[in-house]
């Protein structure tokens, strides 16, 4: 759902693009966060917390909270509410922690 016509509003956000989530199509408007993009496609969970497997999704809305971790075009853990929707961007749910490894160091 989407504001239209709002005094605010200015014309950066009227273009439209799409993007994919879960490798499903779907329309944002140009300017908007990638979280904005995909609430205004419906989607309130981007993920599960670490421990509880809990929904996660915006809370802050301004970087701080880390809530709403998405995979954005490989890149995981990216905040949703701090990126702008791309043309083509492609998004996945944040279903846990990060792949993270020692390399090949052994410390
Ligand atoms: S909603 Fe808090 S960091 Fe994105």
């Amino acid at each position: 759902m989407y504001i239209n016509d709002h005094p605010l509003l200015e014309s950066e956000f009227l273009e439209e693009i799409t993007f994919f989530y879960e490798g499903k199509q779907l329309i944002a408007k140009s300017g908007q966060t990638v979280a904005a993009a995909l609430m205004g496609n419906g989607i309130k969970v981007f993920g599960v917390s670490r421990k509880l497997q809990q929904p996660r999704g915006v809370f802050c809305a301004n970087g701080r909270c880390c809530s709403c971790f998405v995979t954005i075009d490989g890149l995981d853990h990216t905040l949703s509410c701090m990126t702008r929707i791309e043309e083509g961007m492609q998004v996945f749910f944040n279903g846990g922690d990060p792949v993270v490894g020692r390399g090949g160091s052994g410390i």
